[in-house]
C-alpha cells in the first residue's frame, strides 16, 4: 500500500507525470445522466420488498418531562403496524453522536423526537405519529443566548479554536489613530437541504443494511452499531447520491428508528423526515454574537485585531461554532484577540454548517474591515494589501501558497472597481442607488484518513472503489479525472463506485476535506499500480508515460490490456489526517466582489452582480468547481439578506420552519455570478496539490453584499440578515 506521509522535504508528486490532459478539465458529472433522469437510486428511493413506512412521533415543548403516551386512537387507524415510543435506544437529540439522552423522559428540544409510527403508507405513517398524544410536564426554557452569557463556558478542549491574547488590546485601542468596536450578529440558520434525511434499514441473519443520505459513512457505521447495540461489522450502509449535505447529512434519528422498527417488526422500515422536523431535529448553525476590535496606525497599519464571540450550543452538543477561525490568519497585526463564549440553551445541539467559523465570522470580520479602510481614508482593496502578512501572523510558518493580493488585484481589473464611487450613496440610476463592495475569502485547509482501491482489468478498464460520498459536489468525476490521468485512461474507461461501507474508509464530504482527501488515496493507489506497470516495461515510472490506454517507454508502446496480464492490478492508496506538511501555515484564499442596487424608497436590495476570484491549490475540474463556486457565493447573498430562523422565545421553536418562509435565494434573487481561479498547485498541502474550495467560496461572499449596499445608500447594518426594515 503507497502510505503517504508529507513533510517539506517531499512535497506533492503524484500527479506529476500525468499526460492525458483530462485532469482538470470542466468535465461534465459521470454520474449526471443518472441524476437528470432519474435514475440515479437516492437513499429512500431503494427498491426494496414488503417495507414499512415510519413517521417521527416528537415533542410538543422544548423543556420538560414526558409523563406518558396515548397510543391507542393512532394503533386503531387503518394501516398502521406499531407504535414505538418505549425503546431505550430511542436518540432523542439532533444527531445520534451517540445518544447520550436516549431512552429517559426528558425534553432537550422543541420537537425534539420521542418514537415513531409504522404503517403501511406514508400517509398512514404520518397520520398514526400526529394521532399520538405526548403528555408532557413542561417547564420553561433558556432560549436566550446573550440572556444567559453570564453562565457561558469556554472554548471546549477539543474545539478548532481555544481563545488567544497576545499583547494588550485594550492599550491598542486607545493608541490607535483609527479604530472600529462594533458588534455583529448573526442568526440561528439551517442547512436547508433539497433532500431530507431519509433512511430505509433492512435487517437479515443479525445484519444490518442502511440505505442513507450521509456524509461520512465510517462515521455514520460506527455511530448506528453503537445506537442500536450491534457491533461495527454487522452494519452497512449505502449512500451513493447524496441531495445536499452541508454539515448536517450525518447520522439521523430517521436511520437509528428505522433500524429499531425494522429489527421489531421483521421487515424493512424506511423513514423521510419532514421538512418541519429537520428544522428541530438536525443541528442548526448557532446564533451569534461577535464584538470586532480593530486598531489602525495613522498610515492605515493595523496595530491590533480582536474578535470575540458568543454563541449557542444545546444540552447535549460539544461543538463550538469556530467564529473566529478566518480571522486568525488572515491580516498582520501585533496586537491579536480572540476569545469564545458558548451558552447553553434549551435548544437542537449547534453544529457545523456550511463552513463553521468562516461563514458567520467573515460576514463580521470582512464588514469590519471595510469600517476600518474607510475610517483610514484608504480604499478597501488597498486597505487589505496594506496589512498582508509576510507569514503567519500567529505561528510566524511560511504560507504554502498564498495568493490573496493576486485575487484582489484580478478581480478589481475584471471587475472593473476602478469605476467605484469612493463616496456612498453617490451613485444612482431612476430610484435605485448603486454600490460596489469586496471582502476577502479564506478557509483553513484540512486532510483527513482516506482510503481507495483501484483495480486495473485485464480488459483494461480501471475501477475506482472507496466509500467516498458524492454530495452534490462532483466527487464521482474527479476522482475518475485522478485515476484517469495517472493511469493514462479515457474517462470512459474509468468506473468509480463510492458510498458502501464495504469499501475502504474514505474521508466522507465535510470540512472541505473531500476532495484532497480521497482525491489523494486514489491518486497513491494509482501510483502503486504505474509501479508494476513501469516494472513490466523495464523502466522507471519517471521513464514511462501512460496515455490513452497505452504504457510507452524507450521505443516501446504496449496496450495497458496486454501489460496487465490474466489477474487484475490492485493498488490501494491511503492518506493520514494531518499528513500534510505542518511547517507550512495552509490556507485557501479568495476575493469576493458584489455589485448591487438598493431602492431609496423602499429598502430593498437586489443583487446585480457578483464575482469571486478563489485560489484553491490545484483545480480538479474546472465545471464542478465552479458550480461549487457559485453555489457558495448564493449562499453569501442569503446570509448577507435572508436567512434567519426566527426563534420564538416562548416556546423554543423555530416559526418559519418550512422553505416557504425559511428565505435563501432563489433564482430570481441571484445575478450573473462569475468565478476565476487563480491555479497554484499547492505542493505541500498533500499528493495532488489540491486545497479545500467549497467552503471557501462561502467565505466573505456576504460580506462582499453589505459592503455594496454600504457604498450604494452609505447605511451599515451589523444585525443579519439586513433586511429592508432595517436599511430604511
Ligand atoms: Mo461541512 S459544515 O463540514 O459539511
Amino acid at each position: 500500500m503507497a502510505d503517504y506521509k508529507m513533510d517539506a522535504d517531499h512535497p506533492g508528486t503524484a500527479m506529476a507525470r500525468g499526460v492525458q490532459g483530462v485532469l482538470g478539465k470542466g468535465l461534465d458529472r459521470i454520474e449526471g445522466a443518472l441524476k437528470v433522469s432519474g435514475t440515479a437510486t437516492y437513499g429512500y428511493e431503494h427498491q426494496i420488498d414488503n417495507v414499512a413506512y415510519g413517521f417521527l412521533i416528537t415533542a410538543p415543548a422544548a423543556k420538560g418531562k414526558v409523563t406518558g403516551f396515548d397510543t391507542e386512537a393512532a394503533r386503531a387507524l387503518p394501516g398502521v403496524l406499531d407504535i414505538i415510543v418505549d425503546d431505550p435506544r430511542i436518540p432523542r437529540q439532533a444527531a445520534a453522536f451517540g445518544p447520550a439522552h436516549a431512552g429517559n423522559d426528558e425534553i432537550d428540544h422543541y420537537d425534539q423526537v420521542m418514537g415513531v409510527a409504522i404503517a403501511t403508507s406514508f400517509e398512514a405513517a404520518r397520520a398514526a405519529a400526529k394521532a399520538v398524544i405526548v403528555h408532557i410536564d413542561a417547564a420553561d426554557g433558556r432560549f436566550d443566548t446573550m440572556a444567559d452569557v453570564a453562565h457561558a463556558s469556554g472554548p471546549p478542549k477539543d474545539s478548532r479554536l481555544q481563545d488567544v491574547a497576545k499583547g494588550d488590546i485594550e492599550q491598542a485601542m486607545a493608541e490607535a489613530a483609527a479604530s472600529i468596536d462594533q458588534v455583529y450578529t448573526t442568526p440561528n440558520q439551517v442547512h436547508a437541504a433539497m433532500e431530507p434525511h431519509a433512511s430505509i434499514a433492512a435487517w437479515e441473519d443479525g445484519t444490518l443494511t442502511l440505505w442513507s443520505s450521509l456524509q461520512i459513512l465510517k462515521v455514520a457505521r460506527q455511530v448506528l452499531a453503537k445506537a442500536v447495540g450491534v457491533e461495527s461489522a454487522q452494519v452497512r450502509i449505502l449512500s451513493p447520491y447524496v441531495g445536499g449535505g452541508f454539515g448536517g447529512k450525518m447520522l439521523g434519528p430517521d436511520a437509528v428508528l428505522a433500524a429499531i422498527a425494522a429489527q421489531k417488526l421483521g421487515r424493512p422500515v424506511k423513514i423521510a423526515m419532514a421538512r418541519q422536523q429537520l428544522f428541530h431535529n438536525v443541528y442548526r448553525r448557532t446564533d451569534t454574537h461577535q464584538r470586532l476590535r480593530l486598531a489602525a496606525d495613522k498610515d492605515g497599519r493595523m496595530t491590533a485585531i480582536g474578535h470575540d464571540s458568543v454563541v449557542s450550543q444545546g444540552p447535549d452538543g460539544g461543538f463550538m461554532e469556530p467564529v473566529a477561525l478566518g480571522s486568525i490568519s488572515l491580516y498582520a497585526a501585533p496586537v491579536r484577540h480572540f476569545t469564545h463564549k458558548v451558552v447553553t440553551l434549551d435548544m437542537v445541539m449547534a453544529g457545523a454548517v456550511r463552513a463553521p467559523g468562516e461563514a458567520v465570522g467573515m460576514l463580521a470580520l470582512e464588514s469590519a474591515i471595510d469600517e476600518l479602510a474607510e475610517q483610514c481614508g484608504r480604499d478597501p482593496i488597498d486597505f487589505r494589501k496594506l496589512n498582508e502578512p509576510e507569514v503567519d501572523p500567529m505561528t510566524g510558518a511560511p504560507f504554502s501558497t498564498r495568493a490573496l493580493v493576486e485575487c484582489l488585484d484580478w478581480g478589481a481589473q475584471q471587475f472593473g472597481w476602478a469605476r467605484r464611487a469612493s463616496t456612498p450613496a453617490s451613485v444612482r440610476e431612476g430610484e435605485w442607488l448603486i454600490g460596489m463592495g469586496v471582502a476577502a475569502a479564506v478557509r483553513i485547509n484540512l486532510m483527513m484518513d482516506s482510503e481507495a482501491r483501484v483495480t486495473l482489468s485485464p480488459d483494461g478498464r480501471a475501477r475506482i472503489e472507496t466509500d467516498m460520498t458524492d454530495i452534490g459536489t462532483g466527487s464521482y468525476t474527479i476522482l475518475a479525472q485522478i485515476a484517469g490521468e495517472a493511469l493514462g485512461l479515457p474517462l470512459d474507461c474509468v468506473d468509480v463506485v463510492l458510498g458502501d461501507t464495504d469499501l475502504p474508509p474514505a474521508a466522507g464530504s465535510g470540512g472541505s476535506f473531500g476532495a484532497a482527501s480521497a482525491g489523494s488515496s486514489v491518486a497513491l493507489a494509482c501510483e502503486d499500480i504505474v509501479a508494476t506497470l513501469a516494472e513490466r516495461m523495464d523502466a522507471t515510472p519517471e521513464q514511462m508515460t501512460l496515455k490513452d490506454g497505452h504504457a510507452i517507454a524507450g521505443n516501446r508502446r504496449v496496450p495497458l490490456a496486454e501489460l496487465v496480464g490474466a489477474a487484475p492490478l490492485v493498488g490501494n492508496g491511503k492518506i493520514a489526517q494531518g499528513s500534510n506538511a505542518k511547517t507550512y501555515s495552509q490556507a485557501a484564499h479568495g476575493a469576493q466582489f458584489a455589485e448591487v442596487a438598493v431602492n431609496a424608497i423602499t429598502g430593498e436590495v437586489r443583487m446585480r452582480r457578483m464575482l469571486g476570484v478563489f485560489e484553491a491549490g490545484r483545480i480538479l475540474n474546472a465545471k464542478t468547481a465552479r458550480s461549487q463556486a457559485i453555489g457558495g457565493m448564493i449562499w453569501g447573498i442569503g446570509y448577507a439578506l435572508m436567512e434567519d430562523a426566527v426563534l420564538d422565545q416562548r416556546t423554543g421553536q423555530f416559526v418559519n420552519h418550512d422553505l416557504a418562509e425559511y428565505h435563501v435565494p432563489a433564482h430570481a434573487d441571484v445575478p450573473h455570478l462569475d468565478v476565476h481561479f487563480i491555479e497554484h498547485v499547492d505542493e505541500h498541502a498533500n499528493p495532488i496539490g489540491v486545497k479545500g474550495l467549497g467552503e471557501l467560496s462561502i467565505s466573505g461572499a456576504g460580506a462582499a453584499v453589505t459592503n455594496a449596499i454600504y457604498n450604494a445608500c452609505g447605511v451599515r447594518v451589523r444585525d443579519f440578515p439586513m433586511t429592508l426594515d432595517k436599511i430604511l
